[in-house]
């Protein structure tokens, strides 16, 4: 390659991730500046951090990599690391922590993101595991916009009158019902090749899939509607051992934010608003064990990772594994709906653009899936660049989740790109689909 080529390759990658980190700059900023100072300092729930702690710890992990690590320059303010350590401060306590007050906050993620964009400019991004593609600024943008989605469901949390506002999503113009098959055979799981894949989707492995079948759509509300109606949460059977005694603990009856009034009519609440329940929208907020039991009401099983992530990357036409169902290009607003473009899951059937090639709908976007899978490495897993990001949470009490909500940037969205999180969270926008196995007969 021409030196030329590749400065202008480096001053590309470079104007990438400067787009990148000032999209997830201006999202924190919309999350925060729509509610006040005592919303901001607030505990919305026990499960979520005050809006407050979210914003200076999105700069503080910013500041000692790219500022601190990458940048090798001074700390901006080396005095607040431990009060912006996820792993010192559990949750419930982070409100009564001496926390920067918003403004100091705000002024705070100011100044580490300009001095990010001046080591941006300096830095060659080559020459060490770090740097090497870009990776350690895609991996802030990847924080942040994690946080980002975090805050939204601490948004959905509050109470109150409404702040957040977005065009409703795109209306179905397919209608896509059933299954689809997926033969026995290998695929390539995972990547070595994406430079902004984080540790726990490395090394790219070769995987046997059994022959099995999954279905082309979420399960929509329509559909877990017939399940509440059907006694599905007074059925002992249709509920493990610890999915029932979960059920009558927390007292679950339907998903979280669904209410139903005196005409037996349901309703969702979404970010402050009632709305009636769409019957065509991907079910969204239940936890594992609801989706565990439904599956068994309706005879089936979730999908296991492997099989959600070989419906969602194998071409068996060319038997590549691709980036995305629909191929490599980046998602676009007809692929998914994701990046918070709505608040709420689209009806399926509006995106048939994002179709896998054997007609797999909306596995990138709307919400995230429930997976049968525990979080585990794969093999030749090496931690990088920190342990606590994944290693720590391996073999603990998490189910993975996959493929994004309509509240999960793109850039921390892809076919390899695993979630994980406790069987009985809800809070976050999670739904499933269903899968089963099939007989050589029917592969
Ligand atoms: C990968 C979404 C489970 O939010 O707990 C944020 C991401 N890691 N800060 C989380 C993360 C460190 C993580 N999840
Ligand atoms: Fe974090």
């Amino acid at each position: 390659m021409q030196p030329n080529t590749d400065r202008s390759h480096t001053e590309r990658l470079r104007d990438t991730i400067a787009a990148t980190l000032t999209r997830a700059g201006q999202r924190t900023a919309a999350l925060t500046d729509c509610v006040d100072e005592a919303e901001l300092r607030a505990q919305h729930s026990p499960l979520m951090s005050p809006l407050v702690w979210d914003l200076a710890h999105i700069a503080n992990q910013e500041e000692l990599w790219l500022v601190r690590d990458v940048g090798g320059r001074e700390p901006v303010r080396a005095d607040i690391d431990d009060l912006y350590d996820a792993f010192k401060h559990a949750r419930p306590n982070r409100p009564r922590l001496p926390l920067l007050d918003p403004a100091e906050a705000r002024a705070y993620a100011g100044t580490v993101r300009e001095k990010v964009l001046d080591v941006l400019e300096r830095n060659p991004l080559r020459g060490n595991v770090l740097v090497e593609g870009g990776f350690a600024f895609g991996m802030i943008a990847q924080h942040e916009q994690q946080h980002d989605e975090t805050m939204l469901a601490t948004h959905q949390l509050r109470t109150g009158t409404a702040v957040l506002s977005a065009p409703t999503p795109p209306v179905a113009t397919t209608v896509v019902r059933g299954e689809v098959v997926i033969p026995a055979g290998d695929f390539t799981m995972g990547t070595s090749t994406d430079p902004w894949a984080l540790d726990n989707e490395r090394p790219a492995h070769p995987v046997r899939v059994p022959a099995f079948a999954i279905d082309a759509t979420p399960v929509s509300n329509a559909q877990y509607l017939a399940f509440v109606a059907d006694g599905g949460y007074d059925r002992r059977e249709l509920w493990s051992e610890r999915g029932w005694s979960h059920r009558r603990e927390a007292g679950l009856t339907a998903p979280q934010f669904w209410e139903r009034d005196s005409d037996g009519q349901w309703w969702r609440r979404v970010f402050g608003v009632r709305r009636p329940l769409r019957p065509e929208q991907p079910v969204v907020h239940v936890c594992w064990f609801e989706a565990e039991a439904y599956a068994k009401w309706a005879g089936r099983r979730l999908p296991t990772e492997a099989e959600w992530e070989k419906a969602a990357r194998y071409d068996p036409d060319t038997g590549r594994t691709r980036a995305y169902p629909w191929g490599d290009a980046d998602p676009g607003p007809e692929h998914a709906n994701l990046g918070q473009r709505h608040l709420e899951p689209a009806d399926i059937g509006a995106y048939p653009a994002g179709a896998s090639p054997a007609g797999v709908h909306q596995l990138i976007g709307d919400v995230w899936e429930w997976t049968s899978s525990g979080f585990h490495p794969y093999p030749g897993f090496r931690a990088f660049p920190y342990r606590e990001y994944s290693e720590v949470f391996f073999g603990g009490d998490y189910r993975v989740l996959r493929g994004g909500s309509f509240g999960t940037d793109p850039v921390a969205c892809r076919g390899t790109f695993r979630n994980w999180d406790h069987p009985i969270r809800r809070q976050i926008f999670a739904g499933f689909r269903l899968a089963r196995t099939v007989g050589p007969e029917e592969a």
